[in-house]
């Protein structure tokens, strides 16, 4: 049996009517960017988490960057973050000339170790990046408390977890701003490259919108700073919208996933992903940690069960970042977490035979290890 890391051809199949009238609409109107669909996108979302302002650009990259921008996080400055993330998380605090700042990670969320940032504020921090791996919200109260005792402005990496929260508010919801990511594989993903800044800061506001449109301000051809082409087309607005509709079932539905890989794996020794009590996952990913990743990854692939690695080598450690970093060892969790993660299908459009299907692999990878040990 077949188990595929995603499937978006079903995903599409389930809006495809409606993607099809709302693109020829667009067509038939030209009404490329800067429209209804983006409003409505922008709109939807803020409400949904609970924020003042949505601002719809073109990737999750751009939504990070313009927010930092927005921050006034420039040279000189340091952002505390982690090494344990998509590259752009930290590509970005890079470009705008300041320094990333790598911290550990907590091994049980793989978000940041909050016992270890006060140790990492220097004179020159700036803010805090917690990035919002998987699914999950990171220990945001207690980095809020941090950030709040040395003057500190958090901005979320929110790029995985829309709509994921703790017992009191939204991811996006805390920090001064918040950027998330609508890629294809995301669980609400564009036809193609999509992003949203979240912030209830109405200068921030402004900001990311004149720097969405190359740091024009209010009047035409005027510029305040130096910006981006980053208007979301109304395309990706509209994809966005349609599937949404969608969306809470098939979070639903990863949350049923995800929970039948918990309750089948107990007892192995794969280590499976813990929620922080109060958390609510979305289960963007599902990542399983074991000494024996790579044997385990080939065995399932052997079954034709995909699986992932997120991530692979750890950011400090790739040319690019070298200089931010204290090199190898500096980070001892995210080292060994790098080596141990494999993440397994928990898209949507699993049938409950393929999830236990590949559970079961998982099972009989390890009895048989065990056997020949
Ligand atoms: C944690 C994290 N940050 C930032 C990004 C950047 O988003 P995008 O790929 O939409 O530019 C991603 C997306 O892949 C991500 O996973």
């Amino acid at each position: 049996m077949r188990v595929p890391f995603l499937d978006l051809n079903a995903q599409t199949a389930e809006v495809r009517i409606q993607l099809d009238e709302a693109i020829a609409e667009i067509l038939d109107n030209s009404a490329f960017v800067l429209g209804k669909w983006g409003k409505r996108l922008e709109e939807t979302l803020a409400t949904a988490h609970g924020v003042k302002h949505g601002i719809a650009v073109n990737s999750g990259t751009d939504a990070l960057k313009i927010a930092l921008q927005a921050c006034n996080i420039g040279p000189g400055d340091e952002v505390i973050t982690t090494a344990f993330t998509f590259v752009a998380s930290v590509e970005v605090i890079a470009q705008l000339g300041a320094k990333p700042v790598f911290v550990d990670i907590d091994p049980a969320t793989f978000n940041i170790d909050v016992e270890k940032i006060e140790a990492a504020i220097t004179s020159r921090t700036k803010a805090i990046m917690p990035i919002h791996l998987f699914g999950q919200l990171s220990d945001i109260r207690a980095i809020m408390k941090i950030a709040n005792a040395h003057g500190l402005t958090v901005i979320e990496d929110a790029a995985q977890s829309l709509l994921s929260h703790n017992d009191e508010k939204y991811a996006g919801a805390f920090g001064k701003a918040a950027g998330i990511s609508f890629y294809v594989t995301k669980n609400l993903g564009a036809a193609g490259d999509g992003g949203l800044i979240l912030t209830n800061d109405d200068e921030v506001r402004e900001r990311s919108l004149s720097l969405r449109i190359h740091g024009m301000g209010k009047e035409r051809y005027y510029y305040d700073d130096l910006g981006y082409t980053s208007r979301m087309a109304e395309i990706q607005a509209a994809v966005l919208c349609e599937k949404w509709e969608r969306l809470a079932d098939w979070n639903r539905r990863r949350v049923v996933i995800a929970n039948t890989y918990i309750k089948e794996l107990e007892g192995t020794p794969v280590i499976t992903p813990v929620t922080t009590e109060g958390n609510n996952h979305t289960w963007h990913q599902f990542t399983v940690r074991t000494d024996q990743r790579d044997d385990l990854m080939n065995y399932l692939r052997s079954k034709e069960v995909d699986c992932s690695i997120f991530y692979p080598v750890p950011l400090h450690l790739h040319e690019p970042y070298r200089a931010y970093g204290a090199g190898n060892g500096s980070l001892p969790v995210t080292e060994l977490v790098s080596k141990q993660v494999l993440s397994l299908p928990v898209h949507p459009h699993l049938s409950d035979d393929q999830v236990r299907f590949a559970a079961e692999q998982v099972k009989e990878f390890c009895a048989q290890a065990t056997a020949t040990r």
